[in-house]
Protein backbone atom coordinates (compact mmCIF):
# COMPACT_ATOMS: atom_id res chain seq x y z
CA UNK A 1 0.00 0.00 0.00
CA UNK A 2 3.07 2.37 1.21
CA UNK A 3 4.87 1.42 -1.78
CA UNK A 4 2.10 2.00 -4.53
CA UNK A 5 1.37 5.01 -2.63
CA UNK A 6 4.68 6.24 -3.13
CA UNK A 7 4.76 5.16 -6.60
CA UNK A 8 1.46 6.73 -7.64
CA UNK A 9 3.10 10.36 -5.67
CA UNK A 10 6.53 10.24 -8.21
CA UNK A 11 4.32 9.16 -10.85
CA UNK A 12 2.26 12.78 -10.28
CA UNK A 13 5.79 14.65 -9.56
CA UNK A 14 7.17 13.24 -12.65
CA UNK A 15 4.12 14.14 -14.45
CA UNK A 16 4.30 17.48 -13.43
CA UNK A 17 8.21 18.25 -13.41
CA UNK A 18 8.25 17.10 -16.98
CA UNK A 19 4.78 18.43 -18.12
CA UNK A 20 4.91 19.15 -21.98
CA UNK A 21 7.46 17.47 -24.62
CA UNK A 22 9.24 19.99 -26.27
CA UNK A 23 7.27 21.55 -29.07
CA UNK A 24 8.67 19.98 -32.91
CA UNK A 25 9.79 23.76 -33.63
CA UNK A 26 11.84 24.31 -30.95
CA UNK A 27 13.62 20.93 -31.50
CA UNK A 28 13.88 21.38 -34.78
CA UNK A 29 15.29 25.61 -34.06
CA UNK A 30 17.83 23.23 -31.66
CA UNK A 31 19.11 21.03 -34.61
CA UNK A 32 19.34 23.78 -37.10
CA UNK A 33 21.80 25.73 -34.50
CA UNK A 34 23.93 22.09 -34.00
CA UNK A 35 23.99 22.02 -37.50
CA UNK A 36 25.80 25.57 -37.70
CA UNK A 37 28.30 24.25 -35.32
CA UNK A 38 31.67 22.51 -36.99
CA UNK A 39 32.69 21.30 -33.45
CA UNK A 40 30.06 20.28 -31.37
CA UNK A 41 31.78 19.06 -28.15
CA UNK A 42 29.71 15.95 -28.52
CA UNK A 43 26.76 17.19 -28.40
CA UNK A 44 25.24 15.72 -31.49
CA UNK A 45 25.78 12.26 -29.46
CA UNK A 46 24.33 13.64 -26.52
CA UNK A 47 21.51 14.91 -28.06
CA UNK A 48 20.44 12.64 -30.88
CA UNK A 49 20.88 9.74 -29.32
CA UNK A 50 18.85 10.45 -25.87
CA UNK A 51 15.13 11.14 -25.63
CA UNK A 52 13.74 12.93 -28.44
CA UNK A 53 12.36 15.21 -25.38
CA UNK A 54 14.11 18.35 -26.02
CA UNK A 55 13.89 19.90 -23.00
CA UNK A 56 15.81 16.93 -21.26
CA UNK A 57 18.73 17.64 -23.56
CA UNK A 58 22.00 18.45 -21.93
CA UNK A 59 22.59 22.41 -21.36
CA UNK A 60 18.43 23.05 -22.52
CA UNK A 61 15.55 23.76 -19.83
CA UNK A 62 12.01 24.41 -20.67
CA UNK A 63 8.94 26.12 -19.30
CA UNK A 64 5.64 24.67 -18.54
CA UNK A 65 4.92 24.33 -22.04
CA UNK A 66 7.56 22.68 -23.63
CA UNK A 67 8.96 25.71 -24.88
CA UNK A 68 12.87 26.05 -24.80
CA UNK A 69 13.16 28.68 -22.48
CA UNK A 70 17.46 28.29 -21.28
CA UNK A 71 20.18 27.16 -23.73
CA UNK A 72 23.40 26.75 -21.62
CA UNK A 73 26.20 25.77 -23.42
CA UNK A 74 29.13 27.20 -22.19
CA UNK A 75 32.60 25.90 -21.98
CA UNK A 76 31.57 22.94 -24.10
CA UNK A 77 34.03 23.45 -26.79
CA UNK A 78 31.77 24.60 -29.40
CA UNK A 79 33.08 26.06 -32.74
CA UNK A 80 30.95 27.63 -35.95
CA UNK A 81 28.55 29.86 -36.15
CA UNK A 82 25.63 31.26 -34.15
CA UNK A 83 23.19 30.25 -36.25
CA UNK A 84 20.16 33.01 -36.17
CA UNK A 85 17.42 30.00 -35.86
CA UNK A 86 18.63 30.39 -31.84
CA UNK A 87 15.82 33.53 -32.23
CA UNK A 88 12.85 31.22 -33.25
CA UNK A 89 12.80 29.82 -29.85
CA UNK A 90 10.09 32.10 -28.76
CA UNK A 91 10.54 31.40 -24.41
CA UNK A 92 14.08 31.74 -24.78
CA UNK A 93 14.87 33.23 -21.66
CA UNK A 94 19.03 33.20 -20.83
CA UNK A 95 21.19 32.26 -23.55
CA UNK A 96 24.79 31.27 -21.71
CA UNK A 97 27.73 30.23 -24.75
CA UNK A 98 30.27 31.65 -23.13
CA UNK A 99 33.97 29.99 -23.42
CA UNK A 100 33.53 28.53 -26.64
CA UNK A 101 35.25 28.95 -29.77
CA UNK A 102 32.14 30.57 -31.52
CA UNK A 103 33.17 32.71 -34.58
CA UNK A 104 31.20 34.81 -37.36
CA UNK A 105 28.58 37.71 -36.42
CA UNK A 106 26.48 37.52 -33.54
CA UNK A 107 22.31 37.68 -35.25
CA UNK A 108 21.40 40.05 -31.91
CA UNK A 109 18.51 41.08 -34.27
CA UNK A 110 17.13 37.59 -34.79
CA UNK A 111 17.65 36.75 -30.82
CA UNK A 112 15.97 39.59 -29.83
CA UNK A 113 13.38 39.37 -32.36
CA UNK A 114 10.66 37.17 -31.33
CA UNK A 115 11.69 35.81 -27.82
CA UNK A 116 11.45 38.13 -24.20
CA UNK A 117 15.25 37.09 -24.13
CA UNK A 118 16.44 38.33 -20.20
CA UNK A 119 20.18 36.89 -20.68
CA UNK A 120 22.55 37.01 -23.28
CA UNK A 121 26.25 36.16 -22.54
CA UNK A 122 28.53 34.95 -25.39
CA UNK A 123 31.69 35.96 -23.77
CA UNK A 124 34.98 34.67 -24.42
CA UNK A 125 34.54 33.13 -28.33
CA UNK A 126 36.07 34.70 -30.94
CA UNK A 127 33.22 36.39 -32.78
CA UNK A 128 33.47 39.23 -34.69
CA UNK A 129 31.92 42.15 -37.63
CA UNK A 130 30.44 44.49 -36.35
CA UNK A 131 27.17 44.77 -33.46
CA UNK A 132 24.36 46.30 -36.13
CA UNK A 133 21.96 48.87 -34.71
CA UNK A 134 18.52 47.05 -34.35
CA UNK A 135 15.81 47.82 -35.94
CA UNK A 136 13.42 50.15 -33.80
CA UNK A 137 10.46 47.89 -35.01
CA UNK A 138 10.42 45.01 -32.14
CA UNK A 139 11.60 47.48 -29.65
CA UNK A 140 8.79 47.67 -27.12
CA UNK A 141 9.34 43.92 -26.51
CA UNK A 142 13.41 43.92 -25.80
CA UNK A 143 12.88 42.47 -21.95
CA UNK A 144 17.22 41.76 -21.87
CA UNK A 145 18.44 42.77 -18.53
CA UNK A 146 22.14 41.43 -18.78
CA UNK A 147 24.64 41.17 -22.38
CA UNK A 148 27.28 40.02 -21.96
CA UNK A 149 29.63 40.28 -25.62
CA UNK A 150 33.01 40.80 -23.51
CA UNK A 151 36.33 38.83 -24.76
CA UNK A 152 35.50 38.82 -28.81
CA UNK A 153 36.50 40.03 -31.91
CA UNK A 154 33.81 42.52 -32.45
CA UNK A 155 35.02 45.56 -34.55
CA UNK A 156 33.06 48.85 -35.80
CA UNK A 157 31.25 51.58 -34.34
CA UNK A 158 29.37 50.78 -30.75
CA UNK A 159 25.73 51.11 -31.78
CA UNK A 160 23.80 53.88 -29.86
CA UNK A 161 20.10 53.60 -31.10
CA UNK A 162 20.09 50.35 -30.21
CA UNK A 163 20.30 50.93 -26.16
CA UNK A 164 17.83 53.54 -25.89
CA UNK A 165 14.99 50.87 -26.46
CA UNK A 166 16.33 49.08 -23.49
CA UNK A 167 14.09 49.74 -21.02
CA UNK A 168 14.79 46.55 -18.84
CA UNK A 169 19.37 46.69 -18.60
CA UNK A 170 21.16 46.33 -15.54
CA UNK A 171 24.53 44.77 -17.28
CA UNK A 172 26.66 45.56 -20.40
CA UNK A 173 30.09 44.33 -20.58
CA UNK A 174 31.44 44.75 -23.54
CA UNK A 175 35.05 44.88 -22.69
CA UNK A 176 38.28 43.55 -24.56
CA UNK A 177 36.87 43.75 -28.74
CA UNK A 178 37.99 46.51 -30.89
CA UNK A 179 34.57 48.69 -30.81
CA UNK A 180 35.14 52.57 -32.33
CA UNK A 181 32.52 55.79 -31.69
CA UNK A 182 32.03 57.99 -28.18
CA UNK A 183 30.76 56.13 -24.72
CA UNK A 184 27.65 56.38 -24.44
CA UNK A 185 25.35 57.76 -21.61
CA UNK A 186 22.17 56.28 -23.02
CA UNK A 187 21.93 52.87 -21.04
CA UNK A 188 21.08 54.68 -17.77
CA UNK A 189 18.59 57.60 -19.65
CA UNK A 190 16.89 54.27 -20.85
CA UNK A 191 16.97 52.07 -18.01
CA UNK A 192 16.30 53.21 -14.52
CA UNK A 193 17.64 49.84 -12.99
CA UNK A 194 21.41 50.12 -14.90
CA UNK A 195 24.15 48.92 -13.04
CA UNK A 196 27.21 47.96 -14.23
CA UNK A 197 28.95 48.97 -17.62
CA UNK A 198 32.14 47.85 -18.36
CA UNK A 199 33.34 48.94 -22.44
CA UNK A 200 37.21 48.81 -21.02
CA UNK A 201 39.96 47.49 -23.29
CA UNK A 202 38.26 48.51 -26.62
CA UNK A 203 38.84 51.65 -28.98
CA UNK A 204 36.40 53.97 -28.01
CA UNK A 205 37.18 58.25 -28.03
CA UNK A 206 35.70 61.11 -27.37
CA UNK A 207 35.22 62.84 -23.71
CA UNK A 208 33.46 60.55 -20.71
CA UNK A 209 30.28 62.04 -21.09
CA UNK A 210 28.73 63.40 -18.12
CA UNK A 211 24.95 62.01 -18.37
CA UNK A 212 26.91 59.27 -17.12
CA UNK A 213 26.14 61.05 -13.91
CA UNK A 214 22.80 60.60 -14.14
CA UNK A 215 23.20 56.88 -13.70
CA UNK A 216 21.71 56.77 -10.04
CA UNK A 217 21.68 52.86 -9.79
CA UNK A 218 25.27 52.43 -11.24
CA UNK A 219 27.48 50.48 -8.77
CA UNK A 220 30.41 49.12 -11.72
CA UNK A 221 31.83 51.81 -14.61
CA UNK A 222 34.92 50.60 -16.49
CA UNK A 223 36.30 52.51 -19.20
CA UNK A 224 40.36 51.84 -18.80
CA UNK A 225 42.07 51.27 -22.07
CA UNK A 226 40.61 53.32 -24.37
CA UNK A 227 41.50 56.34 -26.08
CA UNK A 228 39.70 58.64 -24.14
CA UNK A 229 40.37 62.18 -23.43
CA UNK A 230 39.73 65.01 -21.09
CA UNK A 231 38.81 65.47 -17.75
CA UNK A 232 36.30 63.51 -15.27
CA UNK A 233 33.32 65.45 -15.80
CA UNK A 234 31.89 66.95 -12.56
CA UNK A 235 28.27 65.36 -13.18
CA UNK A 236 30.09 61.90 -13.14
CA UNK A 237 30.32 62.33 -9.16
CA UNK A 238 26.43 62.50 -8.95
CA UNK A 239 26.45 59.13 -9.76
CA UNK A 240 27.34 58.57 -5.59
CA UNK A 241 26.18 54.39 -5.51
CA UNK A 242 29.30 53.83 -7.63
CA UNK A 243 31.55 50.88 -5.95
CA UNK A 244 33.85 50.37 -8.85
CA UNK A 245 35.54 53.06 -10.99
CA UNK A 246 38.48 52.15 -13.24
CA UNK A 247 39.39 54.82 -15.74
CA UNK A 248 42.97 53.47 -16.05
CA UNK A 249 44.97 54.03 -19.27
CA UNK A 250 42.04 56.49 -21.04
CA UNK A 251 44.51 59.52 -21.66
CA UNK A 252 42.32 61.28 -18.70
CA UNK A 253 43.91 64.62 -17.02
CA UNK A 254 42.51 67.24 -14.37
CA UNK A 255 43.34 67.36 -10.70
CA UNK A 256 40.27 65.74 -8.10
CA UNK A 257 38.19 68.39 -6.59
CA UNK A 258 38.15 67.07 -2.67
CA UNK A 259 34.18 68.29 -2.82
CA UNK A 260 33.55 65.98 -5.79
CA UNK A 261 35.42 62.80 -4.59
CA UNK A 262 33.77 62.69 -1.30
CA UNK A 263 30.23 61.79 -2.98
CA UNK A 264 31.61 58.94 -4.19
CA UNK A 265 31.76 57.27 -0.33
CA UNK A 266 30.59 54.00 -1.88
CA UNK A 267 33.50 53.71 -3.82
CA UNK A 268 35.56 50.19 -2.94
CA UNK A 269 37.92 50.43 -5.94
CA UNK A 270 39.06 53.09 -7.27
CA UNK A 271 41.62 53.28 -10.10
CA UNK A 272 42.75 55.91 -12.02
CA UNK A 273 46.18 55.09 -12.71
CA UNK A 274 48.46 55.69 -16.16
CA UNK A 275 46.85 58.64 -16.90
CA UNK A 276 48.17 62.48 -16.75
CA UNK A 277 46.23 63.42 -13.77
CA UNK A 278 48.19 66.56 -11.51
CA UNK A 279 47.41 67.74 -8.41
CA UNK A 280 47.34 66.29 -4.53
CA UNK A 281 45.10 63.81 -3.18
CA UNK A 282 42.30 65.80 -1.32
CA UNK A 283 42.04 65.56 2.38
CA UNK A 284 38.29 64.34 1.80
CA UNK A 285 39.74 60.97 0.45
CA UNK A 286 38.99 60.27 4.06
CA UNK A 287 35.38 60.02 3.97
CA UNK A 288 35.88 57.07 1.66
CA UNK A 289 35.03 54.61 4.27
CA UNK A 290 34.52 51.63 2.02
CA UNK A 291 37.67 51.61 -0.14
CA UNK A 292 39.98 48.94 -0.70
CA UNK A 293 41.73 49.55 -3.76
CA UNK A 294 43.58 52.61 -4.57
CA UNK A 295 45.30 52.95 -7.92
CA UNK A 296 46.83 56.45 -8.41
CA UNK A 297 49.62 55.08 -9.99
CA UNK A 298 51.59 56.34 -13.07
CA UNK A 299 50.52 60.05 -13.30
CA UNK A 300 51.31 63.52 -12.52
CA UNK A 301 50.41 63.91 -8.63
CA UNK A 302 52.00 65.83 -6.39
CA UNK A 303 51.66 67.24 -2.90
CA UNK A 304 51.92 65.66 0.43
CA UNK A 305 49.72 62.98 1.38
CA UNK A 306 46.95 63.81 3.21
CA UNK A 307 46.63 62.28 6.48
CA UNK A 308 43.25 61.29 6.17
CA UNK A 309 44.40 58.72 4.14
CA UNK A 310 44.42 56.61 7.27
CA UNK A 311 40.80 57.44 7.84
CA UNK A 312 40.42 54.47 5.31
CA UNK A 313 40.14 51.85 7.07
CA UNK A 314 39.32 49.12 4.77
CA UNK A 315 42.33 49.48 2.29
CA UNK A 316 43.89 46.69 1.03
CA UNK A 317 45.96 48.15 -2.01
CA UNK A 318 47.79 51.61 -2.34
CA UNK A 319 48.99 52.06 -5.39
CA UNK A 320 50.96 55.53 -5.61
CA UNK A 321 54.40 55.03 -7.37
CA UNK A 322 55.60 56.86 -10.71
CA UNK A 323 54.35 60.21 -10.11
CA UNK A 324 55.44 63.37 -7.97
CA UNK A 325 53.96 62.65 -4.31
CA UNK A 326 56.35 64.01 -1.75
CA UNK A 327 56.51 65.09 2.15
CA UNK A 328 56.92 62.90 4.56
CA UNK A 329 55.16 59.77 4.58
CA UNK A 330 54.55 59.86 8.34
CA UNK A 331 52.13 62.31 7.53
CA UNK A 332 49.66 59.45 7.22
CA UNK A 333 49.46 57.41 10.34
CA UNK A 334 49.89 53.17 8.96
CA UNK A 335 48.49 51.70 12.50
CA UNK A 336 44.91 52.55 11.50
CA UNK A 337 45.05 50.79 7.87
CA UNK A 338 44.92 46.94 9.41
CA UNK A 339 43.93 45.45 6.30
CA UNK A 340 46.64 46.82 3.91
CA UNK A 341 48.28 44.18 2.43
CA UNK A 342 50.26 46.18 -1.10
CA UNK A 343 51.67 49.76 -0.55
CA UNK A 344 53.90 50.91 -3.52
CA UNK A 345 55.27 54.58 -3.03
CA UNK A 346 58.48 53.35 -6.09
CA UNK A 347 59.12 56.77 -8.09
CA UNK A 348 58.04 59.92 -5.82
CA UNK A 349 60.14 62.49 -4.04
CA UNK A 350 59.01 61.63 -0.09
CA UNK A 351 61.70 62.83 2.34
CA UNK A 352 62.50 61.98 5.85
CA UNK A 353 61.84 58.70 7.72
CA UNK A 354 59.66 55.60 6.63
CA UNK A 355 57.67 55.63 9.71
CA UNK A 356 57.39 53.20 12.15
CA UNK A 357 53.07 53.04 11.98
CA UNK A 358 53.15 50.80 8.47
CA UNK A 359 55.80 47.87 10.32
CA UNK A 360 52.32 47.83 12.54
CA UNK A 361 49.94 47.34 9.30
CA UNK A 362 49.91 43.01 10.16
CA UNK A 363 49.08 41.94 6.64
CA UNK A 364 51.51 44.12 4.68
CA UNK A 365 53.37 41.34 2.20
CA UNK A 366 54.26 44.09 -0.53
CA UNK A 367 55.93 47.14 0.66
CA UNK A 368 57.84 48.90 -2.09
CA UNK A 369 59.38 52.32 -1.22
CA UNK A 370 62.71 52.52 -4.08
CA UNK A 371 63.40 55.79 -5.81
CA UNK A 372 62.33 58.26 -3.07
CA UNK A 373 64.62 60.45 -1.50
CA UNK A 374 63.96 58.86 2.36
CA UNK A 375 66.86 60.17 4.40
CA UNK A 376 69.23 57.34 6.12
CA UNK A 377 67.33 54.27 4.89
CA UNK A 378 69.76 51.99 4.36
CA UNK A 379 70.82 52.50 8.24
CA UNK A 380 67.13 52.28 9.09
CA UNK A 381 67.24 48.80 6.74
CA UNK A 382 70.01 47.64 8.73
CA UNK A 383 69.20 48.49 12.41
CA UNK A 384 64.77 48.18 12.49
CA UNK A 385 63.28 47.87 9.31
CA UNK A 386 61.92 43.78 9.02
CA UNK A 387 61.67 44.85 5.01
CA UNK A 388 64.84 45.45 2.40
CA UNK A 389 65.12 48.32 0.24
CA UNK A 390 62.80 47.30 -2.73
CA UNK A 391 60.91 43.98 -1.83
CA UNK A 392 57.76 43.44 -3.98
CA UNK A 393 55.95 40.26 -4.39
CA UNK A 394 53.24 40.28 -6.75
C1 LIG B 1 24.35 7.08 -31.55
O1 LIG B 1 25.09 6.01 -30.96
C2 LIG B 1 25.47 5.00 -31.88
C3 LIG B 1 26.14 3.87 -31.12
O2 LIG B 1 26.31 4.18 -29.77
C4 LIG B 1 26.38 5.58 -32.92
O3 LIG B 1 26.74 4.59 -33.86
C5 LIG B 1 25.66 6.72 -33.63
O4 LIG B 1 26.55 7.35 -34.54
C6 LIG B 1 25.18 7.75 -32.61
N1 LIG B 1 24.37 8.79 -33.28
C7 LIG B 1 24.77 10.03 -33.45
C8 LIG B 1 23.80 10.97 -34.05
O5 LIG B 1 25.87 10.43 -33.11
C1 LIG C 1 27.57 31.63 -18.23
O1 LIG C 1 28.31 30.50 -17.90
C2 LIG C 1 29.59 30.76 -17.35
C3 LIG C 1 30.34 29.45 -17.18
O2 LIG C 1 29.58 28.57 -16.44
C4 LIG C 1 29.41 31.50 -16.05
O3 LIG C 1 30.66 31.83 -15.49
C5 LIG C 1 28.62 32.78 -16.30
O4 LIG C 1 28.37 33.42 -15.09
C6 LIG C 1 27.31 32.47 -17.01
N1 LIG C 1 26.69 33.73 -17.40
C7 LIG C 1 25.57 34.20 -16.86
C8 LIG C 1 25.10 35.50 -17.37
O5 LIG C 1 24.97 33.61 -16.00
C1 LIG D 1 29.06 38.12 -18.26
O1 LIG D 1 28.53 39.27 -17.60
C2 LIG D 1 27.46 39.00 -16.74
C3 LIG D 1 26.97 40.32 -16.19
O2 LIG D 1 27.97 40.97 -15.51
C4 LIG D 1 27.91 38.06 -15.65
O3 LIG D 1 26.80 37.73 -14.84
C5 LIG D 1 28.49 36.80 -16.25
O4 LIG D 1 29.01 36.00 -15.23
C6 LIG D 1 29.59 37.14 -17.23
N1 LIG D 1 30.06 35.94 -17.89
C7 LIG D 1 31.25 35.39 -17.66
C8 LIG D 1 31.61 34.18 -18.42
O5 LIG D 1 32.03 35.86 -16.85
C1 LIG E 1 33.74 41.98 -18.25
O1 LIG E 1 34.25 40.84 -18.87
C2 LIG E 1 35.65 40.63 -18.70
C3 LIG E 1 36.04 39.39 -19.43
O2 LIG E 1 35.68 39.45 -20.76
C4 LIG E 1 35.97 40.50 -17.24
O3 LIG E 1 37.36 40.38 -17.06
C5 LIG E 1 35.47 41.73 -16.50
O4 LIG E 1 35.67 41.57 -15.11
C6 LIG E 1 34.00 41.93 -16.75
N1 LIG E 1 33.57 43.18 -16.15
C7 LIG E 1 32.81 43.25 -15.06
C8 LIG E 1 32.54 44.62 -14.55
O5 LIG E 1 32.36 42.27 -14.51
C1 LIG F 1 40.63 39.31 -23.84
O1 LIG F 1 40.16 38.22 -24.59
C2 LIG F 1 41.14 37.21 -24.81
C3 LIG F 1 40.56 36.19 -25.76
O2 LIG F 1 39.30 35.75 -25.32
C4 LIG F 1 41.51 36.62 -23.47
O3 LIG F 1 42.47 35.62 -23.64
C5 LIG F 1 42.06 37.71 -22.58
O4 LIG F 1 42.31 37.20 -21.29
C6 LIG F 1 41.06 38.84 -22.46
N1 LIG F 1 41.64 39.96 -21.74
C7 LIG F 1 41.00 40.60 -20.76
C8 LIG F 1 41.74 41.76 -20.18
O5 LIG F 1 39.89 40.30 -20.36
C1 LIG G 1 20.21 64.49 -15.50
O1 LIG G 1 19.43 64.69 -14.33
C2 LIG G 1 19.14 66.04 -14.06
C3 LIG G 1 18.44 66.12 -12.73
O2 LIG G 1 17.50 65.12 -12.57
C4 LIG G 1 18.30 66.58 -15.21
O3 LIG G 1 18.04 67.95 -14.98
C5 LIG G 1 19.05 66.43 -16.50
O4 LIG G 1 18.27 66.81 -17.59
C6 LIG G 1 19.48 64.98 -16.71
N1 LIG G 1 20.33 64.91 -17.86
C7 LIG G 1 20.04 64.16 -18.90
C8 LIG G 1 21.02 64.20 -20.01
O5 LIG G 1 19.05 63.48 -18.94
C1 LIG H 1 25.25 67.00 -10.93
O1 LIG H 1 26.53 67.57 -10.91
C2 LIG H 1 26.59 68.90 -11.37
C3 LIG H 1 28.03 69.33 -11.39
O2 LIG H 1 28.73 68.88 -10.29
C4 LIG H 1 25.72 69.78 -10.51
O3 LIG H 1 25.74 71.11 -10.94
C5 LIG H 1 24.31 69.26 -10.52
O4 LIG H 1 23.49 69.98 -9.65
C6 LIG H 1 24.26 67.79 -10.17
N1 LIG H 1 22.91 67.28 -10.41
C7 LIG H 1 22.28 66.50 -9.54
C8 LIG H 1 20.93 66.04 -9.96
O5 LIG H 1 22.75 66.17 -8.49
C1 LIG I 1 54.02 65.25 -16.32
O1 LIG I 1 55.17 65.75 -15.66
C2 LIG I 1 56.33 65.69 -16.45
C3 LIG I 1 57.51 66.14 -15.61
O2 LIG I 1 57.18 67.25 -14.84
C4 LIG I 1 56.15 66.57 -17.68
O3 LIG I 1 57.27 66.45 -18.51
C5 LIG I 1 54.92 66.10 -18.43
O4 LIG I 1 54.66 66.97 -19.51
C6 LIG I 1 53.73 66.09 -17.53
N1 LIG I 1 52.61 65.54 -18.25
C7 LIG I 1 51.40 66.01 -18.12
C8 LIG I 1 50.37 65.36 -18.95
O5 LIG I 1 51.10 66.91 -17.35
C1 LIG J 1 47.98 56.15 15.27
O1 LIG J 1 46.84 55.32 15.43
C2 LIG J 1 46.95 54.47 16.55
C3 LIG J 1 45.79 53.48 16.51
O2 LIG J 1 44.64 54.06 16.00
C4 LIG J 1 46.96 55.32 17.80
O3 LIG J 1 47.04 54.51 18.93
C5 LIG J 1 48.15 56.26 17.73
O4 LIG J 1 48.14 57.13 18.84
C6 LIG J 1 48.16 57.05 16.47
N1 LIG J 1 49.43 57.79 16.33
C7 LIG J 1 49.49 59.07 16.11
C8 LIG J 1 50.86 59.66 16.00
O5 LIG J 1 48.49 59.77 15.98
Amino acid sequence: MAFSGLALALLLLSLISRATPCTEQDKSSLLQFLAGLSRDGGLAVLWQNGTTDCCSWEGISCNGEGAVAEVVLAKKGLEGHVLPALGDLTGLLRLNLSHNSLSGGLPLDHLMSSSRIVVIDVSFNRLQGELLELPSSITHRWSLQVLNISSNMFTGRFPSRTWKSMKNLVALNASNNSFRGQVLASFCLASASFAMLDLSYNKFTGNIPPQLGNCSMITVLELGYNRLYGTIPDELFNATSLEHLSLRYASLHGTHDGAHVAKLSNLITLDLGENHFTGKIPDSIGQLKQLEQLHLDSNNMSGELPSALGSCSNLITIDLKSNYFSGELSKVNFSTLQNLERLDIKGNNFIGMVPESIYLCMKLTALRLADNKFYDLEELQESQSPFPRDEFHA
